[in-house]
């Protein structure tokens, strides 16, 4: 029987008889005496093997390897002053093992050091194919304890303290719309048909409303065929809210509460209440983006109106055709930036370019407020102009200006770009600071261009502004966002309970009223039985996870994930299947492989 866990061990353990099982982490021989660390997930305690003081474990403890299983049992002692250890927890004692008997030895090399002690770097492939075993390493298992702390303290404040049930939907489902792709699944019992996996949980919780749950929660898995980044993946999960009879204020208090419990237990930090909201249309106009940053500053200013009639045509022109002008004032910056990379094959212009900005004008900004440019805008400011662009930008000697010129969205997109790079490349961003706030009002739409047709910028069953009403088309959502430190951890919405409203959305759209009663006629139909006023939020739990374990990818606090191209490493998933399982779904592949 196990009495104590490896990393639990302290002083008041001292002359204990106790059993502990775990891992070989090391195992060093100090001139005839053998030490091993041993570790379980708790972390590691030191076993000592001493030829005159525990003779008959001295034979077991010779051929132990890294990462043997092992049961230990010992009498915990003081260590001696010099190998006292104030950086390990159980750093203060030892165990002088009476037995040691392996339980599983290791009988292949190891593909990586897995000691805590070990500072190696290893590959994430290599990390990723043996999983099981980068699991065992420090980083990784705080990591899943942190993760499991974090929901234990949304159960915890949800379910004890707001009355909210966990209720969970199908994963075997139709379409839901969240903008990525469906994954689907054939039904061998419907040939022909298809499941789709959630996209997210949003149609059930609603539906859950109309049933009268009135406070739901499900720790959610959700499904996105989209292309991945560090923060996506294709299954990822979600803390999926709903609840009835709520205005948007309700609802964004009640959720700041649930983020200062959950940063109070896990990391014993009081965050100051309320959050800073910002809406949509000032979101994009100081950060040109609806996720911004706010550790530091580098605001952006819009000056089309002072260049509108400069004679410097890519200004006059950006702003005649609809555009703007706007400015990424970097203080200091003519120092810490050169013009070579601010000129083509710069990596700033590069930057820039990947945003889809042509190019890049700016400023410098010299002693006595003299600027130097690259000859066109400088000969074509006049002096008015030149003083309100410096005065506008609060621009100091010493400044660097980059200027994005162009339709709205690309000098946003771009100028957001540049703001990044640079605060990150001249060390501007403060690790420690936890910026949480709010974005509010988005619009109900974006246009999309390609397809020619509004798109829902959050999905179709958020609700306008009742006063927005009348023109759909230019309605602003009763939709926010959390962000956390330029990511997005969550985001809702009140949504939309009357069937006529939700119809003039789906309209607005695109869909036609037979396409919104094929897809959606299950809701729509809900809503004329008694519907009540309801709102809800989701929280990507990964993405939240990951920022509180100061981790860079989603995937190094995900147990199993997937690499970039959605592949398994571990199980080599997704893989090909037998001619007969296909047969039995009547599906036929139709994938050729493409020739070299
Ligand atoms: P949304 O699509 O904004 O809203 O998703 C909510 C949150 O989930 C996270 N997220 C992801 N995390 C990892 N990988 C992904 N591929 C991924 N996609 C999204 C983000 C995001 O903020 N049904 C609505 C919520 C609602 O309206 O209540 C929804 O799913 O952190």
């Amino acid at each position: 029987m196990r009495t104590n866990y490896c990393g639990e061990l302290r002083a008041e353990h001292i002359d204990q008889t106790v059993t502990i099982f775990g891992w070989v982490d090391r195992r060093r021989d100090h001139g005839g005496v053998i030490f091993i660390d041993l570790r379980d997930r708790t972390g590691t305690v030191q076993i000592v093997s001493d030829p005159q003081r525990t003779p008959q474990s001295y034979a077991d403890a010779e051929p132990l390897r890294s990462e043997y299983v092992v049961k230990a049992v010992g009498q915990v002692s003081q260590r001696p002053p010099e190998s006292l250890n104030d950086k390990l927890p159980t750093g203060q004692v030892e165990i002088y093992a009476e037995s040691i008997e392996v339980l599983n030895a290791v009988n292949q090399q190891l593909p990586f050091q897995v000691s805590t002690a070990d500072t190696e770097t290893v590959g994430e492939k290599l990390r990723l194919k043996h999983r099981y075993l980068d699991l065992r390493r420090e980083r990784m298992a705080k990591n899943l304890q942190l993760r499991h702390q974090v929901v234990k303290a949304m159960r915890r404040f949800l379910e004890d303290e707001e009355n909210f049930i966990e209720i969970e939907t199908p994963i075997l489902t139709r379409s839901t719309p969240e903008g990525a792709r469906d994954y689907l699944v054939p039904s061998r019992v419907n040939p022909g048909n298809w499941y789709a996996l959630p996209q997210s949980p949003q149609l059930f919780k609603q539906l859950l409303m109309v049933s009268g749950c009135d406070r739901y929660y499900q720790i959610a898995r959700c499904f996105r065929d989209e292309d991945l980044r560090a923060d996506r993946q294709p299954e990822f999960t979600q803390l999926d809210l709903e609840m009835s009879f709520m205005s948007q204020d309700e609802i964004i208090e009640l959720n700041e509460a649930l983020l200062c419990q959950i940063f109070q237990t896990v990391k014993n930090i009081k965050l100051a209440r309320p959050f800073p909201r910002l809406t949509y249309a000032e979101s994009m106009a100081r950060y040109g983006t609806d996720r911004p940053d706010t550790r530091f500053g580098l605001e952006l200013v819009d000056v089309s109106d002072i260049v509108k009639d400069s004679g410097f045509k890519v200004f006059s022109g950006a702003v005649s055709s609809g555009g703007q002008v706007k400015v990424l004032p970097i203080p200091h910056g003519n120092d810490a930036i050169s013009n070579v990379r601010i000129k083509p094959k710069g990596d700033i212009f590069n930057e820039a370019v990947t945003a889809g900005a042509k190019g890049i004008a700016y400023i410098r900004v010299r002693e006595n407020n003299e600027i130097d440019t690259i000859g066109a805008i400088k000969d074509n400011l006049n002096e008015e102009q030149k003083q309100e662009l410096l005065s506008r930008t609060g621009a100091k000697p010493g400044h660097l200006l980059l200027f994005g010129a162009g339709d709205t969205a690309t000098v946003n997109k771009s100028l957001d770009r540049l703001r990044l790079f640079i605060a990150e490349e001249m060390g501007l961003i403060d690790d420690e600071q936890i910026n949480l706030l709010w974005v509010t009002e988005f619009p109900m739409f974006e246009w999309n261009a390609e397809e020619k047709r509004y798109e829902a910028l959050h999905h179709p069953f958020t609700a306008p502004y009742p006063e927005d009403i009348e023109d759909l088309t230019t309605a602003r959502a009763q939709a926010y966002d959390l962000v956390y430190n330029g990511i997005e951890i969550g985001g809702g919405s009140l949504r939309i309970y009357q069937k006529d409203l939700q119809e003039q959305v789906f309209k607005a759209i695109g869909l036609s009223i037979e396409e919104a009663y094929n897809k959606f006629g299950f809701l729509l139909e809900a809503f004329e039985y008694g519907t009540p006023p309801h709102g809800g939020i989701a929280y990507g739990l990964d993405r939240l996870v990951m920022l509180l374990a100061g981790e860079d990818s989603i995937r190094d606090v995900i147990a199993f994930p997937k690499t970039q191209q959605a592949s398994c490493l571990l199980t080599d998933a997704p893989a090909t299947v037998d001619a007969k399982q296909l047969k039995e779904l009547e599906i036929a592949s139709t994938y050729k492989p493409k020739k070299d």
